[in-house]
């Protein structure tokens, strides 16, 4: 959710249009570019998408100072003018930002009083006056003054003409920091800073950060210097671009990463919970926001029958102002791939504060929510780049499954054949997916007829009815169809009276004695004029079939869910949407 960058070194403004492009995935309302060029700052922006800005920038501008900023409208409709980076009033600053400033209108209306005319509707644009009103002779000295009147989540990149430096203020937003040589980069994203940097460093809250010829220094909002650690990252090899879609690009990388993602786990050490504090957990709370919410629903459903203890999957959002219990008897796990859903942190946040032991299983180990938690396990999904969530999901099940196998052992509540045989199902899996993806076509013609569609519902019982809810949010985020998931046997309480011709309706359906339930609720939607779509090791009859290969019953949700996946691209792709972009969303939702 917006991105932002800022370097100082050769080739300033090529690399920060590089960059944006790399981190268009954050958002892409609008784009923009400020560069230092002789003793002005020229700012090049433009509503869409950064083509729209490649346009319009002129070739080959000159410049060893710039900041840049992709977009995802909060405050302020999608446009140019609410295009980053700001000016100050006078000119001689320019910002971007990434987060929300709380305290924005207090601020705006204090600087109004004193004169002050606003351009945007943005809260960011606060920030360019405030650093012009507190201009007191020292750039340092009045980003300090700027960052202590601050109140919300940011991370602030500066340029301004009374010096050579770039500044930033960094409070619950990720920044990262990269130096390689003489080059010095601010970014949201460590995988797209590694692309250049040789060292990363990973900003902590409440910072400013200098960036000079003298080098990088880091600064509490007192003035007072702090010790930042920076290391090296291989995670340059990450940050590609690909000719087709990300999203099929990282369909097809299931295989692989689900086997990664187990090694990893055994490789990491496992669990790392002393048994006597996992023995005294009363609950886990598998918590998180979208395709994340979904994995934690899955593996709720699988380990409710493995462990003798309360699994309850929650809405990071509603686990935050509801009023679950939660004390030292409780386990947390907080999953996301980004690691940066403010959601997710509040909710982290306030399990810790409740006394609760908080866990984050995430795809960036280094993120805001890993600082959080008392505990990291990284599901090595590798980067994701395509807004719609897949190879994450299929990794997550994988170490969330092991976490869970772990508890039960301790717990002594799982036997060590019955753990071999879901351990070693793991490592049929990767073949088991690679077959899915061989007959993709089928699927692809499958897709031909959902896509005509007035509605897709997905349905399934127990452990599929996670799946149905995340092949449901795949196909709506991406294809703009409205779908719905439902446990089979609740249709009847409502939503049959939808079912009529023009309806499809997609049944999972991986547990051999629901098979015949299942086969009913289709009967139920066919007769009613649905056409009916089966994801199963079974056939149906008046059903196209997808067919499963068969696996270990635990791990069905990680093969069942790759076909859902693949119909979602397809059906999106037919009716010609933007499928690693769709529109109104962003990969990281860093706003509550
Ligand atoms: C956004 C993305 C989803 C993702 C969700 C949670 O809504 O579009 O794909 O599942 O955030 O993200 P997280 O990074 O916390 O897993």
């Amino acid at each position: 959710m917006c991105g932002i960058f800022g370097m100082i070194g050769a080739n300033a403004v090529g690399n920060t249009l590089q960059a944006l492009k790399y981190l268009e995935y954050r958002g892409y309302d609008s784009a923009g570019v400020a560069a230092r060029v002789g003793d002005e700052i020229h700012i090049y922006k433009s509503a869409g998408r950064i083509q729209n800005l490649e346009r319009l920038l002129p070739k080959g501008v000159e410049s060893n100072i710039a900041i840049g900023h992709t977009r995802w409208a909060t405050h302020g409709a999608v446009s140019t003018e609410n295009a980053h980076p700001f000016y100050s009033p006078n000119k001689h600053f320019a910002v971007v930002h990434n987060g929300i400033i709380e305290n924005y209108l207090t601020l705006k209306s204090q600087l109004s009083a004193r004169g002050a005319k606003f351009s945007s509707q943005t809260d960011s644009e606060t920030v360019a006056h405030l650093l012009q009103s507190n201009y007191s002779g020292n750039v340092l000295g009045t980003v300090l003054a700027t960052a202590n009147s601050l109140v919300g989540s940011f991370a602030i990149a500066v340029t301004s003409t009374y010096d050579s430096n770039l500044y930033a203020i960094k409070n619950k937003s990720p920044l990262v920091v990269g130096v390689s040589g003489k080059c010095v980069y601010l970014c949201s994203d460590i995988r797209c800073v590694s692309h250049w940097a040789e060292k990363v460093a990973v900003t902590p809250d409440e910072t400013v950060v200098v960036v000079g010829d003298k080098g990088v220094y880091f600064f509490d909002f007192e003035g007072k210097m702090k010790e930042v650690s920076f290391f090296t990252t291989d995670a340059a090899e990450e940050m590609e671009q690909v000719d087709g879609d990300f999203m099929l690009k990282e369909i097809y990388e299931v295989p692989t990463k689900i086997r990664l993602a187990k090694e990893g786990y055994f490789k990491d050490g496992g669990l790392n919970i002393d048994s006597e504090t996992v023995r005294r957990f009363t609950r886990i709370y598998l918590i998180g926001c979208g395709t994340a919410y979904n994995s934690g629903l899955q593996i709720a459903a699988v380990a409710r029958k493995l462990i003798d203890i309360d699994i309850l999957p929650v809405i990071a959002s509603e686990f935050i102002y509801d009023s679950y219990p939660c004390g030292t008897d409780t386990l947390a796990l907080f999953i996301s791939q980004s690691g940066e859903t403010a959601d997710t942190i509040r909710a982290a946040e306030k399990v810790r504060k409740l006394g609760g032991y908080t866990y984050a299983v995430t795809n960036t180990k280094t993120s805001q929510l890993s600082f959080v938690c008392n505990k990291v396990a990284n599901i090595y999904a590798g980067g994701e780049f395509a807004v719609a969530s897949t190879k994450a999901y299929n990794c997550q099940l994988v170490t969330l499954l092991l976490l869970m196998l772990d508890i039960a052992r301790i717990r002594q509540t799982l036997d060590d054949k019955v753990y071999a045989e879901i351990v070693d199902g793991l490592d049929a899996l990767p073949m088991a997916i690679e077959q899915i993806l061989s007959n993709s076509y089928e699927i692809a013609t499958i897709a031909e007829k959902v896509k005509d569609s007035s509605a897709v519902f997905y349905i399934g019982r127990t452990c599929d009815y996670p799946t149905a809810c995340e092949g449901s949010l795949k196909l709506k985020e991406i294809s703009y169809i409205h779908s719905e998931a439902y446990p089979a046997g609740e249709l009847k309480h409502g939503t049959l009276a939808l079912m009529e011709k023009g309806v499809t309706v997609v049944a999972i359906s991986t547990d051999g004695e629901l098979k015949e339930k299942m086969s009913s609720s289709m009967n139920e939607v066919a007769t009613r004029g649905a056409d009916v779509v089966s994801v199963s090791p079974y056939t149906f009859q008046d059903a196209l079939c997808i067919t499963l290969p068969k696996v270990h019953t635990a791990l069905y949700g990680i093969v069942s869910v790759v076909p859902l996946q693949l119909l979602a691209y397809y059906v999106a792709k037919r009716l010609g949407r933007d499928v690693d972009k769709p529109r109104n969303l962003a990969k990281s939702v860093t706003v509550e």
